[in-house]
C-alpha cells in the first residue's frame, strides 16, 4: 500500500509563494524526494485548492493508503470537514507544516488536524516532508532504520 501525501490550498504556488516563509523548493521539488526516499514503497503525492476535494482524498487514503502526510494548509485552521475525515483514518497520520504556525498569527493557532494526528512536524521547512515520511515509514512497518 502507497504512503498518501496530500496538500492543501495554495501550495500549489510553493517556490515562489512567500519564500522567506515557505522556502524555494516547488512542491514537485519536494514530492520527488520523498519518492527517491521512499525505495520499494509507492508514494500518492497530489495537491488541491478544494477542501471537498481534499476530503474525499484523506476517505481514498482511509481505503488505500499505509499511512497519511498532511499539510492541508490554510484549512487546517478552518476545516471541520477535514477533521471528520481524518478521525475516520485506521492508519497513521502525521502533520507538516513548512512554517511553524505557532510562531505566527493568532489565526494560525487554530488546528483542527492536530488532535487527529500521531505527531505534527513544523517549521523545519521541505525537510520537514523527510521527517514525516521516515516517521510514516516506521508507524506503517516499513522502516529499515
Ligand atoms: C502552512 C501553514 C498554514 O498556516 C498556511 O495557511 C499554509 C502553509 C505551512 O506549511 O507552513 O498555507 O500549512
Amino acid at each position: 500500500k502507497p504512503v498518501y501525501v496530500l496538500g492543501g490550498p495554495n501550495l500549489n504556488l510553493l517556490g515562489t509563494r512567500e519564500p522567506e516563509i515557505y522556502g524555494r523548493d516547488t512542491l514537485e521539488d519536494i514530492h520527488a524526494r520523498l519518492r527517491a526516499l521512499a525505495g520499494d514503497v509507492a508514494i500518492v503525492a497530489r495537491q488541491t485548492n478544494s477542501e471537498g476535494e481534499l476530503v474525499s482524498w484523506v476517505q481514498e487514503a482511509a481505503r488505500e493508503g499505509r499511512a497519511l502526510i498532511l499539510n492541508a494548509a490554510a484549512y487546517t485552521h478552518t476545516s471541520i470537514a477535514l477533521h471528520d475525515a481524518l478521525k475516520t483514518l485506521k492508519i497513521p497520520l502525521i502533520e507538516v507544516h513548512l512554517s511553524n504556525p505557532a510562531a505566527r498569527e493568532a489565526f494560525r493557532h487554530v488546528n483542527y488536524v492536530a488532535p487527529v494526528a500521531v505527531g505534527t512536524i513544523a517549521g523545519l521547512g521541505a525537510y520537514g516532508y523527510e521527517l514525516a515520511l521516515s516517521a510514516a515509514l516506521r508507524l506503517s512497518g516499513e522502516a529499515r532504520s
